[in-house]
């Protein structure tokens, strides 16, 4: 849930810095990264790669879209992975923190004409095919060029995946990939290979986001390896790669269960080894593209209070409304799919008695809510600070401007010391957009 260098007792501290110094440096609201944190997340998930499938171990790619800036990207190339773009704007930022374009794998299920030719242009390493437009597309990017693009073909296994509807994505009903089940796989296949400018490399699936357990990721690569091996039967040669996507899951509250890299792709190499026996196939190098387990864990948001209002219900009981200083702009997962967070006070220690609360943003919509239900102190006052951990992924990437609301800023902490890594957004910077 917290990052390794936070302390939650007395007073909230991150690398040796009270929550209260760095709400009267950076401001609130905020996001503040653990760098260290961070780096030693995306190692794991590299080495628990290579030693699950040791000589078959293929890359790592940081999922750009939990969060990305240029800082991170630097970090992502320091520790020697990939990354996984899925827009011309997330390719910027990698491109400009100097990431080897050949780690860099492109995404997208309706990526535009320009993003093509750019990623092409950039010679990304792999691009991930998810329509028959888009094969046509890239194979025309690459011969402009002369040159051979490596893809893979997004599939759907057509699993139902245990997590919130709109973040699970490989059962038949979604927009992405190429289903194995109506044939529509196959016939992509058949039309790849129609493309001398394009390199089938091998298959793609990503089950969904913030899932527990090992049995739907070894479900997808069982399906994906029987397509290889009914590739190999029907074509006579092996392609070599799968990517297995991301999803694991963290813990957002005391309790949670959190996935372990070393013991999920144990699973998945076991999973892998089996069906490739089975199907006398040659084990494929696999990648994996986690996002949230690296940065969700990483980084928290720490707020400020400005008001606090007993409100009484009908039936009689109250409920303490605390109201801070961001809301559904900075974190907007709790209205969009019902994600569940908890909140520490920040700034000091208090022995009152914790009463219901609910801690709600400062938006003009009655759905923005952050924490529909909580026990907090019932001394919380105006100025009081409230810290959020585990709000690295999907938090500041989907932060948006309602109400004209700036965004926050990121704030990197290592080693006792914090910088600004995202600035925070001015309303200069807003009005800058309006002619
Ligand atoms: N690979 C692909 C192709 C993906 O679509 C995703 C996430 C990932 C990897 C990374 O998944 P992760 O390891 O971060 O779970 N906004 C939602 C999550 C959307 C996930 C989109 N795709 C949320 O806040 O829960």
């Amino acid at each position: 849930m917290w990052s390794s260098s936070v302390k939650t007792g007395e007073q909230l501290s991150i690398s040796g810095i009270s929550a209260k110094d760095l709400a009267k440096e950076f401001g609130t609201p905020a996001f503040f990264i653990d760098e260290s944190d961070f780096r030693s997340r995306a190692l794991d998930w590299n080495a628990a790669l290579s030693k699950a499938f040791e000589s078959n171990a293929g890359t790592v790619y940081y999922a750009a879209k939990a969060f990305i800036c240029t800082e991170v990207a630097r970090w992502i190339k320091d520790c020697g992975i990939g990354i996984d773009v899925c827009t011309g704007g997330e390719l910027a930022v990698a491109l400009a923190a100097g990431i080897d374009p050949a780690k860099i794998e492109l995404h997208g299920n309706n990526k535009s004409v320009s993003e093509i030719q750019g990623a092409v242009d950039a010679g990304v390493g792999i691009i991930v095919l998810d329509s028959l437009y888009e094969i046509e597309r890239v194979a025309a990017a690459a011969q402009k060029n002369g040159t051979t693009q490596k893809v893979l073909l997004r599939i759907t296994p057509g699993i139902d995946t245990h997590t919130h509807q709109s973040i699970a994505t490989a059962h038949e009903d979604v927009k992405f990939g190429f289903s194995i089940a109506s044939g529509a796989a196959w016939a992509a296949i058949k039309e790849v290979r129609n493309h001398s400018s394009l390199e089938l490399r091998g298959f793609h699936a990503h089950i969904g986001s913030q899932v527990f357990g090992y049995e739907t990721f070894q479900l997808a690569a069982e399906r994906l390896i029987n397509l290889l091996a009914k590739y190999r039967d029907e074509f006579k040669s092996e392609l070599p790669e799968l990517d297995l996507g991301g999803g694991y899951a963290i813990a957002y509250l005391p309790g949670d269960k959190t996935v372990v890299p070393s013991q999920a792709l144990q699973a998945l190499a076991t999973a892998v080894k089996k069906n490739c026996e089975a199907n006398k196939l040659a084990i494929p190098k696999i990648s994996i593209e986690p996002g949230r387990s690296i940065v969700g864990p990483s980084m928290f948001t720490l707020y400020e209070v400005g008001t606090v209002k007993d409100v009484t219900l009908e039936d009689g009981l109250h409920r303490n409304y605390i109201s801070i200083d961001g809301g559904m702009s900075d974190n907007i997962r709790p209205s969009l799919y019902g994600a569940k967070y908890t909140t520490v006070l920040a700034n000091r220690t208090s022995t009152a008695p914790n009463i219901s609360s609910r801690l709600v943003g400062k938006h003009c919509e009655t759905g923005d809510i952050l924490i529909r239900e909580i026990d907090l102190p019932s001394d919380i006052v105006p100025g009081d600070l409230l810290a959020v951990p585990a709000t690295g992924a999907y938090g500041r990437s989907l932060a948006n401007n309602y109400n004209h609301v700036p965004r926050p800023p990121v704030i990197a902490i290592k080693d006792g010391k914090a910088r600004v890594i995202v600035r925070r957004e001015t309303e200069a910077d807003l009005l800058g957009l309006d002619i």
